[in-house]
């Protein structure tokens, strides 16, 4: 019986085989003329010793599970990093100006740090690359923290003061301005409150640049798709478009109306808010459940879909292409960039997959009408992950010892993509053979 069963697998199911191109045949995708691609870092996540900011201060207090010491050790090896990129046919760079370096203590400017990143945006413009610079990525000085930072409105001053000091010596190397990365997220109510005056900061920063630089300007955006638990449940569905109000709505009405407009506070109208995006930054990863019947509101991924990426819990571990096009269908009013979407994973098989997914699903949001202009990928170096240096997403993986840096499969299977504007099966075939033999 056994005998016959399995020769009539072979027969049906291996002998079919034979005539099957593959597992995983994604169309071809080209993409629009002019189209950029490239990848996305943040300063303290590779720069190293980041000493007077206050995310330094919390790893040195045991807030995490590691520090961040040298990083990737970029600040010293940018120009090798600059080469790398080039190498590997990227046509954008996204990096952050670390402003505890620019203002270690309170106005007090360190005019090295900011020859170091306009040397650092110059030597990008000259291998040929956009840039696009962020000017806040989750990490500022500690002084500014220890002033409540972004808490209150009261310190807009100091904002603008070190905008005003790093926008005029960089707007002749930039090519695209993100003033704060994913200041979106959170659900507290005085995160509510803070987020609210982060619109402000981010609108005062918009208008500070223009005053410099004809460049367009905007925020990063960090869209993950929010989806009930229980899609029949009117308590999840509730919460998920609560969810979705205070992470994202919120930050779209503003920009298009001026109106800010979050629970339990009341309505602002600030006339200065409203149009401070010439183009939509988004941050794509992943989906996130949300479930009405727990205290977080946070909802468990279904089974099948949870991917065990690497050896730690992580938000990202799920692959969820279709978000891309269901979020960016809300943004068709502007052109949009793709300012972070990656995979931590130390098998590069999963990276070249994520990569294939994610742009067969980016080129399906463009054919229903979304103006999508670029793709950065989080991230071209293995990094600091706030805490952890685990969850590697480089297309590049670092020796966090010497620092040597070498290319993945991925970052020749990106090129190529570059090269193409688009990939084919075939680029996936070469870099995948297992999947060829299947
Ligand atoms: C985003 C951050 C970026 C990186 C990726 C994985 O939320 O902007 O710095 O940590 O997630």
């Amino acid at each position: 019986m056994r005998k016959k069963l399995s020769s009539i697998c072979d027969k049906h199911i291996f002998g079919k085989r034979k005539h099957m191109k593959d597992l995983f045949s994604l169309p071809e995708s080209s993409f629009p003329a002019h189209f950029i691609w490239g990848s996305a870092t943040a300063g303290h996540q590779i720069e190293g010793d980041n000493i007077h900011s206050q995310w330094w201060a919390w790893e040195q207090a045991g807030r995490f599970a590691e520090r961040s010491g040298k990083a990737c050790n970029s600040y010293a090896l940018y120009k090798e990093d600059i080469s790398l990129l080039q190498e590997l046919g990227h046509q954008a760079y996204r990096f952050s100006i670390e402003w505890s370096r620019i203002e270690p203590a309170e106005n007090q400017f360190d005019t090295e740090a900011l020859a170091h990143y306009v040397d650092l945006a110059r030597r990008v413009k000259e291998a040929g690359m956009k840039t696009f610079v962020t000017l806040h990525h989750f990490s500022h000085p500690q002084w500014f923290e220890e002033q409540g930072a972004f808490h209150t409105l009261d310190n807009l001053p100091f904002f603008e003061r070190y905008v005003r000091y790093v926008v005029p010596a960089l707007a002749p190397y930039t090519d695209f301005w993100i003033i704060i990365n994913e200041f979106n997220l959170g659900n507290a109510p005085e995160r509510l409150l803070e987020k609210a005056n982060f619109i402000r900061y981010h609108a005062r920063g918009y208008h500070l640049v223009k005053e410099y630089s004809t460049a367009p300007v905007s925020s990063a955006h960090a869209f993950p798709y929010y989806m009930p638990s229980r899609p029949t449940s009117d308590f999840d569905v509730t919460l998920t478009r609560y969810r979705d109000w205070i992470d994202h709505e919120f930050f779209f009405h503003a920009i298009r109306t001026g109106e800010i407009v979050m629970p339990f506070q009341d309505v602002v109208f600030d006339a200065d808010v409203k149009g401070t995006c010439d183009y939509w930054a988004i941050n794509y990863y992943t989906r996130h459940m949300i479930d009405a019947r727990r205290a977080s509101g946070e909802g468990t991924r279904y089974r099948h879909t949870q991917l065990k990426l690497i050896p730690m819990d992580f938000y990202l571990e799920e692959f969820f292409p279709e978000g891309i096009i269901l979020n960016l269908e809300r943004l068709i009013d502007k052109p949009v960039y793709i300012t972070e979407n990656g995979v931590a994973s130390n098998d590069d098989a999963w990276r070249l997959v994520y990569l294939a997914l994610h742009m067969t699903a980016l080129k399906e949001a463009i054919d229903r009408g979304v103006d999508v202009r670029g793709y950065l990928y989080w991230s071209f170096l293995d990094n600091y992950e706030w805490g952890s240096f685990l969850p590697r997403f480089g297309l590049v993986d670092v020796d966090f010892t010497t620092f040597t840096r070498s290319p993945r499969p991925s970052a020749y299977f990106y090129r190529d993509v570059i090269e193409h504007n688009g990939f084919t099966p075939e680029m996936l075939r070469h870099y995948l053979p297992w999947l060829a033999e299947l």
